[in-house]
């Protein structure tokens, strides 16, 4: 897809021998919400980890927004528009749900432990600037209700948002998703989506998703691609991916495959 905002072309990665991800193109638009699906130990996560510069593929090119994205630190990469949100949760214990969300900012801020101590006036106006955001990102994601509340105290859909908002806070142009969806109840998932297409619609932020729910990926995603042992098999709407044989037969082999694709 030439002119898209995130493309990755020829990725591969191994660990040890063990190809993890095997001559991945793959791409997002701007503005476009995508979902990349595939059975266990497919590769997706770590096809993130590539992305967010946590691993380094040994041969292909990502690039994001036209710039060469694999030399940078995963720092710089956050710094140049990208965030996510983990799979098994990331939150600070001990922490509020502000100073979780305000974890996330120090890629768009300038103090040092200098400033941290002393504090002079510009200092103290980025700091307010930071609660300023920390606090429209939570508003944005419906908590703000639970400002005064230690983040990993709240319902697991709270902090689900919470994640959601600290990656909101960093300014992205890209949102990677790691299965958003997992252990949120079927009401829970529909606000899932409704905020997914906020986060597009309001914010003109892509968004890329990896989830397992399909019924949720089928309803939310404009393109859909799918990693099968690290190759990816299929890429199309709902509807081709669906009626994709290759994609049917990848999932044949897990447990819970039928139900999960909805076919
Ligand atoms: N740091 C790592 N070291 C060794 N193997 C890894 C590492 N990260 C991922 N893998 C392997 O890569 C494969 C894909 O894993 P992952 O990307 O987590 O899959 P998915 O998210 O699709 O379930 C698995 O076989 C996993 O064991
Ligand atoms: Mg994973």
């Amino acid at each position: 897809m030439s002119g898209a905002l995130l493309q990755l072309t020829g990725v591969g990665l191994a660990f040890a021998g063990n190809r993890v991800l095997d001559e991945v193109d793959f791409a997002v638009p701007e503005r476009g919400i995508v979902s990349l699906i595939g059975p266990n130990g497919a590769g997706k996560t770590s096809l993130f980890n590539c992305i967010t510069g946590f691993y380094r593929p040994h041969v292909g090119a990502i690039t994001f927004g036209g710039h060469d994205l694999r030399r940078l630190k995963p720092h710089r990469i956050t710094a140049a528009g990208i965030a996510r949100t983990f799979q098994n949760l990331r939150l600070f214990r001990e922490m509020s749900v502000p100073e979780n969300v305000m974890s996330g900012m120090h890629c768009r801020t300038h103090a040092g432990a200098f400033g941290a101590i002393f504090r002079p006036p510009r200092q103290r106006a980025e700091e307010a600037e930071i609660r300023a955001t920390a606090a429209e990102c939570l508003r944005f994601v419906d908590i703000a209700g639970d400002w005064n509340r230690v983040a990993t105290t709240l319902p697991y859909g709270h902090q689900r948002r919470v994640e959601i908002a600290r990656a909101l806070a960093t300014r992205p142009r890209l949102l990677l998703l790691d299965e958003p969806a997992a252990g949120l109840h079927g009401g829970e998932k529909q606000e899932l989506i409704a905020l997914i297409n906020r986060i597009r619609d309001e914010r003109g932020i892509a968004v890329l998703l990896i989830e397992h729910d399909t019924g949720l990926v089928m309803k939310v995603s404009e393109r859909i691609s799918v990693l099968d042992h690290g190759v990816m098999i299929a890429e199309g709407t709902a509807k081709e991916i669906q009626a994709n044989p290759r994609v049917i037969e990848a999932y044949l082999g897990q447990e819970d495959a039928g139900a999960d694709l909805e076919l």
